[in-house]
């Protein structure tokens, strides 16, 4: 498919990270992303408000970074792009007032972009061959969705969580065993060296799904907690922890990617930058004869290259918003069948 002619300044403040990245059809040219998670540290997870007030603050100098490491200027820029859904409010309208104001005084044309779309789209920045149908595992911070995906906007959920993100799980595990925040890239620093069957922790549902349930998972860890006290392991509880989330999440994405006779399965989200998670997907894939992509780690959790080439293949299509594209807090994917 042919995609967006010439470079596309993209944005994402949809949560805790502000970045701009210049993307060129399906080529990552810079990605700058400045992360608050020594802001939102000391709370134990974001705070909308100060978030918000960061973007403010951090955007323009990420612009300016993003734009020098690419080599252009921004008279080189043919379209923008913004992460307008779905989010928190007030950190959305910083990108989205951003994205308008620089779309207006360039003349150039404007693309809302959904964020999952482009955590969907970000395995085309790793250089792999991605072709469709195929069917992609996203997990991050707020979702956990198999979703098979025929084209830009073509989109039918084959499984979804009941209750809670696997991301979620991470984090609340990682601040009931006391690691603080963010919780995934803490738990698999402290599962190194630790025991994965020492505490045995449950599934969630069972049977025939493609669908997820994380709440138990995380009662379980809450109550393993409290009765081991002083004695509990935190290396052994962080590996049985993330044992059982990537143990979950292998297997049903497997199984959807089978039932569907996927030929490729994209692993794609911030919890995709688990090293346990790519590496026991990527086995269960080489043995089933299926083609694994998973994006480079800095492609995974939150940035604006993977808005940008999400754009590539939106623009390509002739899509365009006004100067009255809007920050939207919930708004399901485009195109989405159930
Ligand atoms: O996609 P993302 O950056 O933001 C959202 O859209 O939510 O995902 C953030 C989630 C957090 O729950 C974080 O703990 C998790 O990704 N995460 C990880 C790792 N790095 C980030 N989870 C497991 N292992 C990691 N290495
Ligand atoms: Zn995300």
């Amino acid at each position: 498919m042919t995609l967006f002619d010439g470079p596309i300044l993209a944005l994402e403040t949809s949560c805790d990270e502000t970045s701009a990245a210049v993307v060129v059809g399906r080529k990552v040219v810079s990605n700058a992303v400045s992360s608050q998670i020594e802001l939102h540290k000391k709370w134990g997870g974001v705070v909308p408000e100060a978030a918000a007030r960061a973007h403010v603050e951090a955007l323009l100098p990420i612009i300016e970074e993003a734009l020098s490491s690419s080599s252009l200027e921004l008279t080189d820029i043919k379209a923008i792009a913004v992460t307008n859904r779905p989010g928190l409010v007030g950190a959305l309208s910083v990108g989205v007032t951003a994205a308008k104001a620089l779309a207006f005084a360039r003349r150039l044309a404007i693309v809302g972009i959904h964020h999952l779309e482009g955590h969907l789209f970000s395995v085309f920045g790793g250089g792999d061959e991605v072709s469709f149908p195929h069917v992609a595992l996203i997990v991050s911070g707020g979702h956990t969705e198999l979703v098979r995906v025929r084209g830009i906007g073509k989109y039918t959920v084959l499984g979804q969580t009941l209750d809670d993100a696997a991301g979620e799980a991470f984090d609340k595990g990682a601040r009931l065993m006391g690691l603080g925040y963010p919780g995934g890239r803490a738990i698999q620093e402290a599962a190194k060296g630790g025991d994965p069957k020492r505490y045995p922790l449950p599934r969630g549902l069972s049977g025939d799904t493609c669908d997820f349930s994380f709440s138990g998972l995380k009662t379980a860890v809450l109550r393993l907690v409290e009765k081991e006290g002083d004695r509990l392991s935190v290396p052994d509880a962080a590996a049985s922890l993330q044992e059982t989330i990537v143990s979950v999440l292998s297997q049903r994405a497997l199984r959807a990617a089978e039932d569907s006779a996927a030929e490729v399965l994209t692993l794609v989200g911030g919890v995709a930058a688990n090293e346990a998670l790519r590496e026991r997907i990527s086995r269960a894939c080489q043995t089933k004869g299926i083609a694994f992509v998973t994006p480079p780690i800095d492609l995974c959790t939150d940035n604006a290259a993977m808005i940008g080439l999400a754009a590539s293949f939106r623009l390509a299509a002739g899509e365009r918003h006004g100067h009255d594209l809007d920050a939207l807090p919930n708004a399901p994917l485009p195109g989405l069948e159930l």
